[in-house]
């Protein structure tokens, strides 16, 4: 709804687009998207390259700088991240208080707000060094967080992070060592966390990035901007929608339901959860790519029986005429469920697998944000809808 100023009090021309449909919201060069023929790119560079060829610390280099790093260049950035994975003791204090209980993205969510708290001199944000040096934490800290928030849930300790092992390696490590070590040390599961995080790493303007980027233009530290992210990645329509799928394959419970099933999603009953997405109207890139690493991973977990039920749902659909005219692909989440509980995560931890790659995409983004001339703080307009003045009756003469 638009209005031209008519008259002195009239509110103007306003935009109105709840969810910001239709509103650019920021320039940015981080990442690329074209939904109608399913591309995606991180600065250019094809995300199908970079999850075969690439890791995800160099990927996260990518995003943050805007370029490849030289070999001293990855050596340094790798050896940074390496050395600052440790927290603070009292951080790990203040995890232990969280309730046996505790969802662990809460516990992240908590924690890395926390963070801002040891490092003061985050607030200072017009300094590149210092900048860098937060970005770097944030990197480095997140899968210390996140697997320590998933060791606390279980009621295991806390396993510290290992700086001979790379950045895939040290997570599962500290998930799992001393529980699953077959899932610690395999070389197979590595490769296919890094290609999970690659592929989960950054998406344009979704809405943490956007939380992230509202959050940030009022020039707090960057650990609170990101606890923002975190916050909105937390609801069920952003992060959630794997653990939908899951629940849904449990619900169909074989293949030959899988046709009664489609049947019900046609007759509107129901959604097939992990299909559709407000940009890809074409396959979504990371499906497909996810879809390789199942492969992977279920060799050395043994296979998700439920797997067979995604594939079969995933053959009807591509094939029926409800799906095609609307163009609904698989996402991303169709398969990245099956991953995790193969690997034994509770779906509590799904949106933590999330959060710990997607934070080098809210960093990439933050940076951009805070080095541009034109950004303002993030205020929108509304369209009052309201009561104008009226006289205020006290609570005695009302009551
Ligand atoms: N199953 C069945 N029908 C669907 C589905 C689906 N998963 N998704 C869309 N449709 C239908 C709608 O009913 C509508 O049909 P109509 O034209 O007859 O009314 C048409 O397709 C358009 O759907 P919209 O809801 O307008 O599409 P929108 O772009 O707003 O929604 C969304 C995208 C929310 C992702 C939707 O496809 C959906 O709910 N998918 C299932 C949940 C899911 O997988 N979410 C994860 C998204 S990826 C991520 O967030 C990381």
């Amino acid at each position: 709804l638009g209005k031209i100023r008519t008259a002195e009090d009239a509110p103007g021309l306003a935009v109105y687009d709840p969810g910001f449909v239709n509103t650019a919201s920021c320039r940015s060069s981080v990442t690329f998207i074209d939904g109608d023929k399913g591309i995606l790119e991180y600065r250019g560079y094809p995300i199908e390259q970079l999850a075969e060829k690439s890791s995800y610390l160099e990927v996260a280099y990518l995003l943050i700088h805007g370029e490849l790093p030289t070999k001293d260049q990855y050596d340094t950035w790798a050896h940074e991240i390496t050395y600052h994975t440790f927290v603070h003791e009292n951080v790990r204090n203040f995890m232990e208080g969280f309730r046996y209980d505790a969802h662990p993205m809460g516990m992240l969510l908590a924690s890395v707000g926390a963070l801002s708290t040891f490092y003061p001199e985050s607030r200072n944000i017009s300094d590149a060094d210092n900048r860098h040096m937060q970005i770097v934490r944030l990197i480095a800290k997140m899968p210390t967080l996140g697997a320590w928030a998933f060791r606390h849930a279980q009621g295991k300790p806390y396993v510290y992070p290992d700086n001979d092992l790379g950045y895939a390696a040290n997570f599962l490590a500290m998930l799992f060592k001393m529980s699953e070590p077959k899932f610690s040390a395999d070389e197979r599961l590595v490769r296919a966390l890094e290609v999970l995080f690659i592929l989960h790493a950054d998406h344009e303007q979704n809405a943490s990035t956007n939380a992230v980027r509202s959050v940030g233009s009022t020039q707090v530290d960057p650990y609170s901007a990101v606890t923002a992210g975190i916050g909105a990645l937390y609801g069920p329509l952003h992060g959630g929608a794997n653990e939908a799928v899951l629940r849904m394959l449990r619900r169909i419970g074989s293949v030959e339901k899988v046709p009664e099933f489609i049947e019900g999603v046609k007759n509107g009953k129901e959604r097939l959860m992990g299909f559709g997405h407000r940009v890809y109207k074409n396959h979504d890139p990371r499906a497909t790519i996810i879809k390789k690493a199942c492969d992977d991973v279920f060799e050395v977990t043994g296979v998700n029986p439920l797997l067979k039920i995604a594939v079969e749902l995933e053959k009807i659909a591509l094939e029926d005429e409800y799906f095609v005219k609307r163009r609904l692909y698989p996402n991303v989440d169709f398969y990245s469920g099956l991953i995790y509980e193969a690997l034994q995560f509770p779906p509590e931890m799904f949106t933590v697998l999330f959060a710990i790659p997607r934070t080098s995409g809210w960093l990439a983004q933050w940076l951009e944000l805070v080095q541009d001339p034109e950004q303002k703080i993030a205020r929108p307009k509304q369209i009052y809808t309201g009561h104008r003045t009226r006289d205020f009756v006290p609570a005695a003469e009302r009551w």
